[in-house]
């Protein structure tokens, strides 16, 4: 949600600003603003994406000067316009501010600095934040830095925030509560983003704030990290290990349609060093130091949201099935909200792609509280969920940067797979002939993802023939069951047809009404378990003129005669299904959004990284 970036240095700060707003507009691409500074202020800030503002910026000359900051915009407080879009000004236009978050209390703010005189232009919290800060240092008479402290203990609420003062045009000051927020450091200049990304093309050295922290870097080189308290902080620089060609779109029309294909690598990747199917073994080594606890854990609580949650929901029958311990599986957003029972001896799972989603923090925040042991599986390095874990296993998918999740999913199902086959070898709930089976399997799944992926002319044919539709249903038993969620939320986010997931037995209790010869029905149909279970759903679907579209094992032929269309995928151990079935049902929504016209990438309303409540 919202991305800001600035520099300071010796370069022209607006081409960096640019391209770094261009990385991080997945985080949201409802408006864009840029502020420079070279003896004269310049800003211009545009409702739209990152092109509209470089195209509002030909119309009048390119700001110069070595120091500046830029924001793209998931709008909050205020309609996505000209006048919401950051920066925002203090009253007297000297102070300049950007901003990524929710301020609570920004109505008592406002209403108390309306009495001292001072007026708002915009309809957003951020305006107050600039405000509050000009009002702290008019009284104080403070350096700006100090200014921005003072003011963040007013405040109550979510920010990462990047300010310039024009009265100190050599410094930027930086903060963060609850969004996040890196610092690049470089040969005489700095970077400041909400992720990475921007950064790595100029240095891979870089300190990821903690929250309440506030930073001042100088172009002169010095930087210095304080608390909210005052307190002077150590920093913890990392060397990051990130490519610049990971973030482009290589010969793909579309970053997620690049992601699809990334897959048979990234869940290789994921396994790396994990598994070994030569020699017949499975190792996670988060789950090393506190083996004793996570394996005699009484309960696993897995706390996600979205395509995470339906990761965890996988995770529920695999670490179920094969390790025996009783999973529950929760809306991050809930479980923060209902008092919910935590016990000292339980592992609270968060899985997170941006490791910065609010609700997923918020809950471990409270887990942690409890006692709980909390592990993360988290993609991005770095991350705060990263950094708040007790013990974490990271994916390995790379950036991913189109808006709706792939390879993360199946990042995240592998490492789960992983894991329950490594607690259920040491529960000895596993049976040794079939923890050798799974290993010899899962090491063939990339390659089997390949195949799947060979077979995408066929998925594309079938898009278009239901591209028109305005409802789907998505059915699935077993582990297929939060698949069909998946494939469903795929369709919703891209493409914006309604498209509802149930498990298949499920659809007689309710969904069946909906169906007419109107109504594509995607059955995920590959299951061993139920299999004639599922051939009488579709028949049920069929006898009410649905149009079926299934997603079958090779060779299936029963299947194939009654349903309209069938995409194949090789033949796996139930397990490790998901890895397979889900991939054709990215390719259709894909294909399907293309067909329909929808930005594929930032899907209206949305944004990538949800780090508001
Ligand atoms: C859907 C999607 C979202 C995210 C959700 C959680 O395609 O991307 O539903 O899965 O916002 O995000 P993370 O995994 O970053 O916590």
């Amino acid at each position: 949600m919202c991305g800001i970036v600035g520099y300071v240095g010796t370069k022209d700060a607006y081409p960096l600003i640019i391209k770094g707003l261009q990385l991080l507009e997945y985080r949201g691409y409802d408006s864009a603003g840029i502020a420079t500074y070279n003896g004269k202020l310049r800003v211009f800030k545009k409702k739209g994406k990152v092109k509209d503002l470089i195209n509002l910026v030909k119309e009048s000359s390119v700001p110069e000067g070595t120091i500046g900051i830029g924001h793209t915009r998931w709008a909050t407080h205020g309609l996505p316009n000209d006048i919401n879009a950051h920066p925002h000004l203090s009253g007297d236009g000297k102070l300049v501010l950007i901003h990524n978050g929710i301020i609570e209390n920004y109505n008592v703010l406002k209403e108390a600095l309306k009495k001292e005189g001072h007026e708002f232009i915009s309809e957003t919290d951020t305006e107050v934040l600039v405000h509050l800060i000009e009002e702290t240092q008019k009284r104080t008479g403070l350096p700006i830095e100090e200014a921005v402290r003072v003011a963040l203990t007013k405040v109550v609420g979510a920010y990462a925030i990047i300010v310039m003062d024009t009265d100190e045009p050599d410094k930027l000051v930086a903060a963060r509560k609850g969004s996040p927020l890196v610092l690049g450091i470089g040969e005489d200049e700095f970077f400041i983003a909400s992720d990475p990304t921007p950064i790595i093309e100029h240095t891979q050295k870089v300190v990821f704030l903690n929250d309440e922290e506030i930073a001042v870097v100088q172009r002169s080189g010095d930087f210095q990290i304080k608390d909210i308290d005052n307190r002077i902080q150590t920093p913890f620089i990392q060397e990051l290990d990130m490519k610049i060609a990971e973030l482009g779109k290589g010969d793909f029309d579309y970053y997620m349609q690049k992601e699809i294909y990334e897959q048979p690598k990234t869940i290789e990747d994921c396994m790396r060093g994990r598994v070994n199917a030569h020699e017949g073994w499975v190792m996670l080594s988060g789950i090393k130091e506190f083996s004793e606890r996570i394996s005699k854990a009484k309960r696993f609580i897995v706390a996600a949201c979205g395509t995470s949650w339906h990761a965890g929901l996988i995770g529920e029958y695999l670490i179920e099935e094969l390790a025996r311990i009783p999973v529950e599986v929760e809306y991050a957003s809930e479980l923060r909200y209902r008092n919910p029972i935590i016990n000292s001896d339980d592992v609270v799972i968060a899985l997170s792609q941006s490791g910065e989603t609010a609700d997923t923090l918020a809950a471990l925040g409270l887990a942690k509280e409890k006692g709980a042991l909390i592990y993360g599986v988290v993609n991005a390095v770095g991350s705060s969920i990263a950094r708040m874990t007790d013990a974490g296993s990271y994916i390995h998918a790379g950036p991913e940067i189109g808006v709706a999740s792939t390879k993360a999913f199946t990042g995240q199902v592998t490492l789960l797979t992983i894991m329950a086959m490594c607690l259920g070898y040491e529960r000895g709930t596993i049976p040794r002939s079939y923890y050798l089976q799974l290993i010899e399997e899962l090491a063939n799944i990339p390659s089997k993802v390949a195949r799947v992926l060979e077979n995408s002319k066929k998925i594309e044919y079938i898009a278009g023939e239901i591209k028109e539709a305005t409802n789907a249903l998505y059915l699935g038993r077993g582990y297929n069951f939060p698949v069909a969620l998946e494939g469903a939320l795929k369709l919703k986010e891209i493409s914006y047809i309604h498209a509802e997931g149930y498990p298949a037995a499920e659809m007689k209790h309710g969904p069946i009404a909906l169906i007419d010869e109107n109504m594509p029905v995607i059955v995920i149909a590959t299951n061993k378990s139920a299999y004639e279970k599922i051939v009488s759903n579709i028949q049920e679907v069929k006898a009410r003129k649905g149009v079926v579209i299934a997603v079958v094992t090779e060779g299936d032929k029963i299947i194939s005669d009654i349903a309209d269309y069938t995409i194949e995928i090789p033949d796996t151990d139930e397990p490790l299904t998901p890895l397979l079935s889900v991939i054709p049902l990215q390719l259709l929504s894909y294909y399907i959004a293309v067909m329909r016209g929808c930005n594929v990438d930032q899907p209206r309303n949305l944004a990538k990284s949800v780090t508001v409540e």
